[in-house]
Formats: structure tokens, sequence, C-alpha cells
């Protein structure tokens, strides 16, 4: 059966208010390109093409306006309501309809991943049939994420929500490979004591089901925090200064749809020129002339 996405792109983002209080953080800018594009290329890169986004009452018609059903980026999108921020594996209950028994890979909204080692760590967890992959980054403070410890073997051997004494400096990343008993598990969860459905807990049924792999981005990846105003303006001078330097794109779901060969060149250069003149829109134009 093949893999389907979830992008959730819900939540309150009190963080970065007043910037949030009109929309979720989700459609503000990431230098070039509204944030929600880097999430969708990931599942996109990962070879994910049926991805349910689940968003707020209010947001889920900017994002349709925005990214329609997917079909001009080869993918089919579909859309569902969180009326309320209730946890992230809610996603599984909102989403079992569209998931039912297929593998999944959820996807947070506002996660930022970059680094040469990703296409082959996201092709490999996709590729895994049975149990889950989660994903570690290395970071200073992690005592406002998951976290999780391993072994000498690189086994998990504990996940933790937000503890206020982090056992490891491992971070667990808003990427989650999950097989088709992810509905089920989520079915049997209980609400957190701040009243949320924890991922976290979900991942922990596959621990202890001995079924839970971790991988850890190297040094030379990038998870950048774009919760508040500073990380948000770090990640968009990170894409600007990569962009720049050397013409290609990050978190370009017109270009991954073009090299995985779901749109070719002639729909490359449709999109561009929706786009209009600017230097996106020119970095596309690049990509489908050199591919001739
Ligand atoms: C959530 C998860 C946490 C994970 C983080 C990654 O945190 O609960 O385990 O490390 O996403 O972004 P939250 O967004 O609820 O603070």
């Amino acid at each position: 059966m093949k893999r389907k996405g979830i992008l959730l792109a819900g939540g309150t983002g009190t963080r970065l208010w007043p910037l949030t209080r009109a929309v979720s953080k989700q459609l503000l800018p990431l230098y070039d390109k509204p944030m929600v594009y880097y999430p969708l290329s990931v599942l996109m890169l990962s070879g994910i093409r049926e991805i349910l986004l689940i968003s707020t009452p209010q947001d889920l018609p900017i994002f349709r306006n925005l990214l329609g059903d997917g079909q001009s980026f080869g993918i089919s999108l579909s859309y569902a309501e969180q009326p309320k921020p209730e946890g992230l594996a809610q996603a599984y209950q909102i989403g079992a309809p569209f998931i039912g028994t297929a593998p999944s890979c959820l996807i947070l909204g506002d996660n930022f991943f970059y680094g040469a080692e990703l296409g082959k760590l996201l092709t490999s967890a996709n590729s895994r049939e049975k149990g889950a992959t989660i994903f570690a980054y290395q970071v200073a403070d992690p005592s406002s994420y998951g976290v999780l410890t391993f072994d000498s073997q690189n086994r998990i051997t504990s996940i933790e929500e937000k503890p206020a004494q982090p056992k490891s400096h491992w971070a667990n990343c808003g990427l989650y490979f999950y097989d088709g008993r992810a509905v089920q598990f989520a079915r049997t969860l209980k609400p957190s004591a701040r009243g949320e459905l924890e991922i976290t807990d979900l991942s922990r049924c596959y621990l202890q089901d001995n079924s839970l792999h971790g991988e850890k981005f190297g040094r030379g990846s990038a998870w950048l925090d774009t919760g508040t105003a500073e990380g948000l303006l770090q990640a968009a001078q990170f894409v600007q200064t990569l962009q720049t330097r050397t013409g290609l794109l990050i978190g370009s779901p017109e270009e991954v749809a073009f090299r995985h060969g779901w749109i070719d060149a002639r729909q490359l250069l449709a999109l561009a020129d929706a786009i209009g003149q600017n230097s996106y829109a020119q970095a596309l134009r690049q990509i489908a002339s050199d591919s001739r």
C-alpha cells in the first residue's frame, strides 16, 4: 500500500503574536515562499503524493486557495479541519478516514529541514514497511521538544515530551513515519497533563512494540525552529544565503514535482509564468532549461 502524508498546519502560534493573530504561522513567509511549502516539499521528496492538510476552520480556505487540489504539483491534496488545537496525535483521529490502514507520514507545518542526506533518509524511511521511523536532531536546549535517548547501537531507549530535565540533547523532529497501525494506536491515546493528544505517546506505542526506529540527522543538516520571531528570521536568512549563493531553490514543491517526473518541463514553465518575473520564477525557468 502506498504511504499517505498528513501535513498538520494548525495550532495557535502564540509565540509569534501579533504576527499570527490573523493567519496561522504556516502561511507566513519564510523568505520567498509560504512556510507550508517547506514541509510540503519534504513529503513530496519522500515520494508521497497523496496528502491531507489539516488546519483550523479559519485558515483551511486560505490553504485551499493557495494550494488547490495539488494537481499543478503532480500530487493529490485534500483538506480537513482541526477545530481546536488538541494535540498532534489528533491528526490520526481526524485523518482516520483518509489514512485507514495505509502507512503514513506526518509532518508539522512549521518544521524546516535542510541537508544533503535528507533525500536518502526520507526514501529509506518511506521504504520501511513495518514499524515507525522518527528523527532526532541535536539542539543546545531540548526542553521544549520531545527528547530521545539512544543506546550504543543507536536504538531508541526512551522518549519524553518537553522534560524539565532532558536526558539527552536529541530533540525529536516534527516528522514521523508510521506503519498502517497508527490510526489504531491513536484511538487508544488519552490527553496528557496539558490536555493534548501527544505525538510522543503515539511514538511510544511503537517503542513498546519494539518497532520504533530512530534516525539522527548529522552535523551537515539543519532543522530550524520557526516558532519565534528570531527563529523565523534566522530560517529566512539561512534560505536566502544558500539560494542566492547557489541559484538553487530550497523547499520548492514545483522543483520537487519536476525532479520526480510528476510534471514536465512545459508544466514547470507554465508555473513559473504564472508567478511572473521574480527570482523564484527565474530559478524554476533555469531548472527547466538545464534539463534540456
Ligand atoms: C511538538 C511535539 C514535540 C516535537 C516538536 C517538534 O511540540 O510535541 O515532541 O519535538 O513538535 O517541532 P509542540 O509543537 O507541541 O511544541
